[in-house]
């Protein structure tokens, strides 16, 4: 049976668009080469903090901010289709600073707020205490911004996965895509171990691995492996209210109790496992924040293959070319955040086959030598 859409990859950008795809009514198949939702998306922390991430203002600020924005509607749409919940909710953050050098980046900081629109705060170190009491005395001053956001990375992935497939979409897991089948400017085919799948369209959102096909399609998709080292802590002996980021890591309070800290960020290539230097690197980080961490319980430790792209922007939208070809990878660090609102765009965009301005900043063709 010939698809209308094959997507290759089952992170929260393959699922996501999946939904979008099969809600415009076309028919959708899904291929990913483990488990859905269990590389980058599973990794993930789940913290929504587009200031955080973007450093200027410019076309990544204006999409990680729109990404937030779009958060409540996107979550309410897909937790109906679905019937799973997402986790989400408005959560605070405190940005703190540990040190002049860290309050001069406060400085480049500040007017991202501004530009975003986002409600903010400048804390002294007293202050930023007294909000979150956790927080070790290193802290010497903060910005606490109240309307963020948090999701659970895992149910989100679930919720799009049911939505989409209960709208018709297929999900095969264990399907790693061996070869592309094609005939002129189109991709006719895409052969698994188990089998050659038929579409008419094919979605690239493999995270890390999406460059794997730039090879076969002799096009460039510029997508490469950034690992990320995570660990949970539980029974800490003092709540924690915000999401804390500082320049050295992140610790993010999850509605289970436990806390999690954050992340290294290693080129490290394929290997998508935990090492020894990597979680103590983590636990500095969050023992810097909340002391506490120091007495708590190492309940688990984890690691994912972020996709990062040359520019730390996304790459979406079509494979220079072919005429059937979709991306919509390079996430970087932020999949979680980006995946509901770039996914609509990307499947918008290809009901109408035609690129919206939304999508033009994230072309690949951007990053052409
Ligand atoms: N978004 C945070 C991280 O990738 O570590």
């Amino acid at each position: 049976m010939k698809r209308d859409v094959a997507i290759i990859g089952g992170g929260i950008i393959g699922c996501a668009t999946a939904y979008y795809l099969a809600k415009q009514g076309a028919s959708v198949i899904l291929l990913e080469r483990g488990r859905i939702g269990e590389q980058a998306t599973g990794a993930s922390a789940g913290m929504l903090a587009p200031i955080a991430e973007a450093k200027r203002p410019g076309a990544f600020l204006d999409v990680v901010v729109a990404a937030l924005r779009d958060y409540p509607t996107a979550v309410r749409e897909v937790e109906a289709a679905s019937g799973v919940s997402t986790g989400y909710f408005l959560r605070s953050i405190l940005r703190v600073a540990f040190s002049e050098e860290d309050e001069a980046k406060f400085a480049l900081a500040l007017p991202m707020y501004e530009l975003a629109g986002l409600p903010h705060k400048r804390l002294d170190g007293a202050q930023a205490r007294e909000e979150e009491p956790a927080l070790g005395e290193g802290v010497v001053s903060a910005i606490l911004s109240p309307e963020e956001g948090q999701v659970l990375p895992r149910q989100l992935v679930q919720s799009y996965r049911h939505a989409a497939g209960l709208l018709g979409a297929e999900f095969r897991e264990d399907a790693e895509v061996m070869a592309l089948e094609t005939s002129g400017r189109s991709v006719t085919t895409v052969r698994t171990l188990d089998g050659s799948i038929d579409a008419d369209r094919v979605v690239i959102a493999a995270g890390a691995w999406s460059s794997r096909f730039a090879g076969p399609l002799n096009t460039s998709i510029p997508v490469f492996p950034v690992r990320g080292q995570i660990a949970a802590i539980k029974g800490l002996s003092i709540p924690v209210r915000h999401v804390l980021y500082s320049y050295g890591g992140y610790a993010v309070p999850w509605p289970d109790g436990r806390l999690l800290v954050g992340a290294t960020q290693e080129e490290a290539g394929y290997a998508p496992h935990t090492t020894v230097e990597g979680i103590q690197q983590v636990l500095n980080g969050g023992k810097r924040l909340v002391p506490r961490v120091a007495d708590a319980e190492l309940d688990e430790t984890w690691a994912g293959l972020r996709p990062g792209s040359p520019d730390a922007m996304p790459i979406l939208g079509p494979a220079p070319g072919w005429d059937n070809v979709w991306l919509a990878t390079g996430h970087y660090r932020n999949g979680v955040l980006l995946g509901p609102y770039t996914s609509r765009l990307v499947a918008e965009s290809m009901a109408s086959n035609a690129v919206s301005a939304a999508l033009e900043p994230f072309l690949v063709s951007r990053l052409a030598q």
